[in-house]
């Protein structure tokens, strides 16, 4: 593995993959590591000739009061671990390197983002979309590996896709969770011993709101009532709990089509996150 830090280093290698026409598989992350980031980078491995990873905590996608600072890095142990699952080019830049100190273009996502995590984190996914598109023209992917915890970035990363026309395969991988059901999450490590047990109240939240559907509940009010009587049990603040349709994140009257369930709790330190997609097939519709 070869670890480069400027923009000019990573454009020069993935030119070179690219004249050599080799396939490059892209893993953005924030590091901090951890079997989730672990199974896209095992994904990426398998599809592609070269893996990129980055490890960048983005700061333009961070809010005022939000944990910028605080949030959990240990470039060290990120290093073993990306070379360890078959990275070739770890690109760590500096925040210098990545925003002049003036912007020209800053990147404005207009849609999928004015409910869950967008409402609660004005400007976040615009920090998001200005420093994939940065990374993506660094590191010239021919896949990008995302991992469906962060659902709404997936949505939103397919709209800057498709939007730009960039030539690049978005590849959603599954959230990997402990065997208590908890999505792995760099931010599971604020959480207090008590909390920790409480937060599988998230996941719990969603099987149940997925086992209501299969048995043919389709009114969504009554879904995410009763979701939210389960994550009312905890400690936590419920930030949301919402069903939308999936990746368009639309309010549905009744439940059909593919949509999401998604949960956000404030426990003291962490907010947590998860969701649940659900497709119903055409031929479970309800009679109109
Ligand atoms: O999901 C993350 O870790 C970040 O939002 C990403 C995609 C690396 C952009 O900074």
């Amino acid at each position: 593995m070869i670890e480069i830090h400027t923009a000019k280093e990573i454009q020069t290698i993935t030119n070179t993959y690219q004249k050599e026409g080799k396939s490059i598989g892209f893993v953005p992350t924030m590091g901090f590591l951890h079997e989730g980031h672990m199974s896209l980078v095992k994904k990426a491995r398998k599809d592609n000739d070269i893996v990129v990873m980055s490890i960048f905590v983005n700061p333009l996608q961070f809010g005022p009061g939000e944990d910028y600072e605080a949030y959990p890095r240990d470039i060290e142990r990120d290093r073993k671990l990306a070379e360890e699952g078959g990275v070739d080019v770890l690109f760590t830049p500096a925040p210098e390197e990545m925003y002049k100190a003036e912007s020209t273009v800053i990147a404005s996502v207009k849609k999928r983002t004015d409910v869950l995590c967008g409402r609660s984190r004005q400007g976040h996914f615009d920090g998001v979309a200005t420093v994939l598109t940065k990374l993506f023209n660094l590191a010239s992917p021919t896949r990008v590996y995302f991992g469906m915890k962060d659902a709404q970035q997936v949505a939103v990363v397919d709209g800057l896709i498709d939007d730009f026309f960039m030539d690049i395969e978005l590849v959603p991988v599954d959230t990997v969770r402990e065997e208590d059901g908890i999505a792995k999450s760099s931010r599971n490590v604020y959480l207090t011993q008590s909390e920790r047990k409480e937060a599988t109240a998230l996941y719990k939240a969603l099987r149940h709101g997925a086992r209501r559907v299969s048995e043919g509940e389709r009114n969504p009010e009554v879904v995410k009532k009763e979701i939210r009587g389960i994550l009312e049990k905890t400690s936590g603040v419920i930030d949301y709990a919402e069903i939308y349709s999936y990746p368009e994140l639309k309010s549905l009257k009744t439940l059909s089509g593919k949509f999401i369930i998604a949960v956000a709790v404030k426990f003291s330190k962490a907010r947590l996150i998860d969701n649940i997609i659900i497709e119903i097939p055409d031929d479970q519709k309800e009679d109109e």
